[in-house]
């Protein structure tokens, strides 16, 4: 407000300032008395005062017009005058002094003109420009990591400190890499589970390299076993698709990461160590875990990981259907017949010599436990209110 109000009273000000001097204009150039040195310097100094004065208050291209005018204006600008009355009738001795001092003041009027921006701001202008600062500011929104990337890195790092490396593959991916190397062979009912998102216009190539969006993140598992030979430690975040119908736990789209470790001697107790710890890592270490039979075609034995309720500590509860335990990923041992597909390209997977645990878990499930989320659609509706409770 302040500084409104100091904008105004300078504006004001130069109004003043400017009529003041036009003022004057009218008054004219007085007849000199004396053309001694000290009395020309007095007469052009007073001059050259009044220009100063009068050059300061201009803020428009409208006063610099008038000051050029006022002075420099061919038929009654003041210097016109000045020339009239004063050089004109100087007596002949005195010329040289009076002409010498008009030509300093005329290049004075030059240079205040010079100096005179019309581009200045106007008083207009100046109350435009002036500031509230009472007015809220711009408000700038923090930028934060979307709650699943930041779950699936707090995944990954937990691995990381294990001594894992960190691999991608693609999201369009052929039939051979997506089931048939981890040992879904054609027309086997576990492609069925799947519900499998296809590219059109494939039919016409062999089945292995027909492109698909893949179902799961485990394809990359060969993908970093044909790149690679044993030992190997390595999880897999990504992106995956099934035809599903959206709820409130199930989204067409989502995301998983996958782990694998082979080397010589890994045993089924390595993978429970493994999974325990990271579930202790994620959701805190009072968490414990159980390993429940399942089926995976690319494991042998394979497992569901089931943690103690985090909402009842295990006594049961809505959430866990009074069970006390939440299924949260899938594991196992990796398949031998996994291994030979791998072999193919490295031979040092070769399931006499070796062994190796997989893993593969989702990453909404995980993020909507984590932090109390009830509905999936939740991540990717892009409200703000929303995602801004992650900042
Ligand atoms: N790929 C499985 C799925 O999407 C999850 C999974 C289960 C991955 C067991 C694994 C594993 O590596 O060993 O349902």
């Amino acid at each position: 407000m302040r500084e409104c109000v100091t904008a105004l009273e300078r504006a004001s000000a130069a109004c003043n300032a400017l009529s003041c001097n036009l003022r004057m204009t009218n008054e004219g150039i007085p007849n000199l008395t004396a053309f001694d040195d000290a009395a020309l310097d007095k007469a052009f100094g007073a001059l050259a005062r009044t220009a100063r004065e009068s050059a300061a208050t201009l803020h428009s291209d409208a006063a610099v017009e008038a000051f050029r005018l006022e002075w420099l204006g061919r038929k009654q600008g003041r210097l016109n005058e000045v020339s009239d009355r004063w050089l004109k009738t100087a007596p002949p001795e005195a010329r040289k002094a009076v002409g010498q001092r008009f030509k300093v003041l005329k290049e004075l009027i030059e240079e205040l003109l010079d100096g005179a921006s019309g581009s200045a701001p106007s008083d207009g202008a100046l109350a435009a420009e002036a500031i509230d600062i009472t007015l809220p500011g711009t408000r700038r929104l923090t930028g934060a990591e979307h709650p699943i990337t930041r779950t699936m890195n707090e995944i990954v790092a937990v691995f990381a400190a294990l001594g894992y490396s960190v691999g991608v593959g693609p999201e369009v991916e052929t039939d051979y890499y997506n089931f048939e190397s981890m040992n879904f062979p054609a027309g086997h009912p576990a492609r069925d589970t799947q519900d499998t998102l296809v590219i059109a216009g494939q039919d016409r190539k062999p089945l292995r390299d027909r492109l698909l969006l893949r179902t799961h993140t485990s394809p990359v598992q060969m993908r970093t076993m044909e790149q690679q030979p044993p030992p190997v430690r390595i999880v897999i975040p990504g992106k995956v698709h099934r035809n599903d119908a959206a709820d409130a736990t199930h989204s067409p789209i989502f995301h998983q990461v996958e782990g694998l470790c082979v080397d010589v001697n890994v045993t089924f107790n390595d993978l429970k160590g493994t999974l325990d710890h990271a579930m202790k890592a994620l959701f805190g270490s009072s968490v414990k875990t159980r390993f429940f039979p399942s089926f995976f075609p690319f494991t042998e034995p394979s497992a569901d990981v089931q943690i103690s309720c985090i909402f009842c500590g295990g006594k049961g509860c809505r959430k866990c259907k009074d069970s006390g335990w939440i299924e949260l990923l899938g594991c196992g041992m990796v398949d031998p017949a996994v291994f030979a597909f791998a072999a193919e390209k490295q031979p040092a997977y070769d399931p006499r010599k070796i062994s190796g645990f997989a893993f593969g878990m989702g990453v909404e499930r995980i993020a909507m436990m984590k932090y109390g989320i009830s509905e999936i659609g939740s991540f990717y509706a892009g409200d703000m209110r929303f995602l801004g409770q992650f900042t």
